[in-house]
């Protein structure tokens, strides 16, 4: 269906993991967003497996005039680093989905450059990746990023324990120094961090009761890429649930009223030797900002977790 351009025209910057999937699906399922495009980064899973993933869920929704547009294979400086472990080998747990038929579109990298450029101040980038590509784009073209009207990126861990390292969160581990230009380029980024989405859980039984009953294509992928993440969260946190890490940041491109927002002065390490990836908020009370370690990032530090759960469930679950 054609949409209007006074919705809110969303680029999906992602790595293609379970809860990317679901973000796809919720910007997909919410009238007011016009999704643009998706560009693809390596990250929970190898970048040629990222951009089928992608393509694979536009079709199983039914989308497939929506472009994908391939961007970085690898992290600016450091290593590989995937997630198997989490979210299975092809990035979507259990689901096997069938071979897409639609092509990528293109380059990511022109694709965010002229995307932004088409809307001066009106396209909402959403990353829920390692920050290779924003970086780069951002490289390419200085500036470009503030063209956007926000830059929501899904990342860092600020009081709360790291995921993938004891103080690191998977997406500014994979890439910290991506994620260090993003920072330092201070563009209107804002962060939606682990602190807020570590209480975003969609429990295994909720999945269960709004799909029970249905058999069609989306329910069951749902409930098979969901498996996956849920026995890897019930093995090692002992709960039986699915975190909407990425959604979360689809949500607050959708309704800002949703978070509680403040300004932080912070930088990302990219050479600990235990540290890699953390984010390090300078908390010093000088009375001259200027002062302190880092840049000013916005960052959301409440979410209201009942009004973003509803959504979700309400838009990507259906059911009651
Ligand atoms: C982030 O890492 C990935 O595993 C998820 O898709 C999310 O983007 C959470 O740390
Ligand atoms: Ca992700």
């Amino acid at each position: 269906p054609t949409r209007r351009s006074s919705d809110l025209p969303i680029i999906l910057d992602v790595d293609m993991g379970v809860d990317d999937a679901l973000a796809i699906m919720l910007a997909l399922q919410s009238p007011e967003v016009e999704l643009l495009g998706i560009s693809t980064v390596f990250g929970n899973v190898p970048l040629n497996q990222a951009t089928r993933n992608a393509l694979q869920v536009l079709e199983l929704m039914g989308r497939d005039e929506i472009p994908v547009y391939v961007g970085a294979g690898e992290p600016l400086v450091r290593k590989l680093v995937h997630a198997a472990a989490v979210h299975g080998e092809s990035g979507l747990g259990d689901a096997v989905l069938p071979d897409p038929e639609m092509l990528p579109a293109g380059n990511a990298l022109d694709f965010l450059i002229e995307g932004i450029q088409a809307r001066p101040g009106e396209v909402i980038v959403v990353a829920t990746g390692p920050l290779t590509n924003l970086a780069l784009v951002e490289k390419k073209q200085p500036g470009i990023l503030d063209q956007a009207r926000r830059v929501l990126v899904m990342g860092g861990a600020l009081a709360e324990a790291g995921n993938i390292t004891p103080v690191s969160e998977f997406n500014s581990f994979a890439d910290p120094h991506a994620f260090h230009q993003l920072i330092k380029a201070e563009t209107n980024m804002s962060l939606i961090p682990l602190d807020v989405t570590h209480q975003l859980g969609l429990a295994a039984e909720t999945i269960a009761a709004r799909l029970a009953g249905r058999d069609d294509a989306i329910a069951r992928f749902i409930r098979e890429s969901t498996r996956t993440v849920i026995a890897f969260e019930q093995e090692h946190y002992n709960y039986a649930g699915v975190h909407l890490h990425d959604p979360a940041a689809v949500a607050l491109g959708i309704d800002s009223s949703l978070f509680e927002m403040e300004t932080l002065v912070l930088d990302v390490e990219t050479m600990g030797e235990l540290t890699t990836g953390q984010v390090v908020v300078d908390r010093r009370p000088f009375s001259d900002e200027e002062e302190r370690q880092g840049y000013p990032v916005d960052c959301a530090m409440k979410v209201d977790v009942d009004r973003l759960m509803h959504m979700f469930e309400h838009r990507v679950l259906g059911g009651e």
